[in-house]
């Protein structure tokens, strides 16, 4: 090794070593550690995200039980093969009666939090998400409702978090405005997207936001906002995963992101906010197969098997080749759960509460 790249090589692991001792790094540090391709680098990163993950939540993996109750949505985001405009994508919308009984089945399984995903599909009305949030409550009041149903008023949030939702989950996808505007139609807007944000928070929700690791036009420079952003806004999720191609998008050409790059952003998130709740998400599993083990083993900390039911999930494509639409929830749970063991983590049957949200 010559002496400057010894030189390079202590930088990038000390540079490490202030990200685990919860020192400021610059820009510039922060895109170093982002892009160090020294040898074992991931690794020891990984070890220090590891070690700060088991401070707050030991060796806990939360299993959450995910919902995709309906895939018609108004939008058309350039990335996802559930866009308006795809016109191929074959559409399904549950009833409250389908939702409660995949709860029931789930809560049977082990789950204590329940997430409603879908699309932004104007049939639910305010009173139609308010009237399933209740009921789920009031069958299951020992469980936590997490939303995913994107961009609404501060008025429908405040409704929902009335009737009992307990978090909410809207990913910002990109801190940059104009990189925002590369991924969606003009008709969308940055702005709005993050005062919804700032409205979950003031209203209470535990939040969760997050991006896309590879989309289409990212940059260093993006990636290195995109942890100003979730340092500042001090989300309690955050879901990263690789943007994968859908075949019936305008980015169907498009690379997909890389498990290296997502798993050294999980261990950079972990040490940039100690105590978040931080999924291994599914997109990470579709594109290697020991994804969602690795994401763990870099600091993740949460996994979100799907319980709806087995007719819909192949058509819940937001990305090509998506793993897990074919089992039973039962035969995902205990494949996640052999996972989770198989790396030396527990999967937890518990709410999953932010620390900070905890009830004594
Ligand atoms: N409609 C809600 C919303 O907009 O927040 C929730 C559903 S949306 C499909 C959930 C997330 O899927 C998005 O925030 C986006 O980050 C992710 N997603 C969509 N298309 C994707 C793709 N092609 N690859 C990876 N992730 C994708
Ligand atoms: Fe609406 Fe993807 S475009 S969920």
């Amino acid at each position: 090794m010559t002496a400057q790249e010894t030189y390079k090589r202590t930088l990038a692991f000390e540079l490490a070593d202030k990200l685990a001792a919860g020192k400021e790094l610059s820009d510039d540090e922060l895109a170093c550690v982002l892009l160090c391709d020294q040898p074992g680098f991931g690794d020891y990163l990984a070890e220090k995200a590891r070690a700060v993950r088991e401070q707050y939540y030991g060796k806990d993996v939360y299993m959450r039980g995910l919902i995709e109750f309906t895939n018609i949505c108004k939008n058309n985001c350039y990335y996802c093969g559930i866009r308006s405009g795809n016109a191929k994508a074959e559409r399904y919308r549950l009833s409250e009666e389908q939702i409660l009984s995949c709860c029931d089945a789930g809560y049977e399984l082990g789950f204590r939090t329940f997430v409603l995903q879908g699309g932004e599909d104007p049939h639910y009305t305010d009173d139609a998400i308010v009237s399933v949030v209740r009921a789920i409550k009031e069958r299951h009041p020992d469980c936590a409702v997490t939303l995913s149903i994107g961009e609404l008023e501060k008025e429908s949030y405040q409704k929902f978090f009335d009737a009992g939702a307990d978090r909410y989950l809207l990913r910002h996808e990109t801190a940059d405005k104009e990189h925002y505007e590369m991924l969606h139609p003009a008709e969308m807007s940055f702005d709005h997207r993050m005062q919804c944000l700032r409205d979950l928070k003031e209203i209470g929700y535990q939040v969760g936001c997050g991006m896309m690791v590879g989309s289409p036009y990212q940059t260093t420079e993006h990636l290195v906002k995109d942890l100003r952003f979730l340092q500042e806004f001090r989300p309690e999720m955050v879901g990263i995963g690789p943007f994968i191609p859908h075949h019936d998008t305008p980015f169907a050409d498009r690379e997909a992101g890389t498990v290296d790059m997502t798993i050294r952003l999980l261990s950079m998130i972990r040490l940039l906010l100690p105590d978040v709740l931080l999924p291994a998400t599914t997109a990470l599993g579709t594109i290697d197969p020991m994804g969602r083990e690795k994401g763990i083993l870099a600091g993740a900390n949460v996994v979100m098997p799907n319980l709806s039911p087995s007719d819909v999930r192949g058509k819940y494509l937001l990305y090509d080749n998506k793993i897990c639409t074919g089992d039973e929830a039962a035969e995902c749970i205990r494949c996640m759960a052999m996972r989770i063991s198989s790396v030396g983590y527990e999967a937890a049957v518990a709410r999953g509460d932010h620390v900070s949200f905890r009830m004594q």
